[in-house]
């Protein structure tokens, strides 16, 4: 499985410990940034084009990380096709993509520690949607909203 991943400052020493669970795990890791821990860096320059990775089918499952997983989580729902969600359970992690297909799971570097952030995600990475025609549906009034957010 192809997983993006990305970080502002906030989420920067937390992305480099998933990283290498996630390559020890034999997971194909792709890095959209910030490649250096920069304190002044902004979230959006990383999580957007991991967000677009991810709608395009370049990565599989992404994983968003900034101080609180707050930022990193609306600016990846701006982009049509991401199902994003900032995430501290193991209950959520797995429950998020059964019943919502989420494909970006978040995290606040600054709130998270390392060992929970870890099951969670492989809990997130191990899950499969239901294709339940009742969480279907849900999912599809949300790409109508998607594709016509005014009417
Ligand atoms: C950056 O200091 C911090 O505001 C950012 O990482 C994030 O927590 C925003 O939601």
């Amino acid at each position: 499985m192809i997983i993006g991943i990305a970080s502002d400052h906030g989420g920067f020493e937390l992305k480099k410990i998933l990283k290498e669970k996630l390559s020890s795990q034999e997971f194909n890791v792709i890095d959209y940034g910030n490649s250096v821990n920069e304190p002044g860096d902004d979230y959006p320059d990383y999580v957007i084009p991991l967000a677009r990775a991810v709608a395009s089918g370049e990565a599989e499952r992404g994983i968003a990380i900034c101080g609180s997983g707050v930022g990193a989580s609306i600016a990846a729902n701006k982009i049509p096709g991401i199902r994003a969600a900032l995430v501290h359970d193991h209950f959520t992690a797995h429950q998020g993509v059964e019943d919502d297909n989420m494909n970006i799971i978040c995290f606040g570097g600054r709130t998270i520690g390392e060992e929970t952030a870890t099951e969670i995600l492989f809990a997130f990475l191990k899950a499969r949607f239901s294709n339940l025609e009742r969480h279907d549906r849900r999912l599809k009034k949300l790409e109508m909203l998607e594709n016509n957010p005014f009417a």
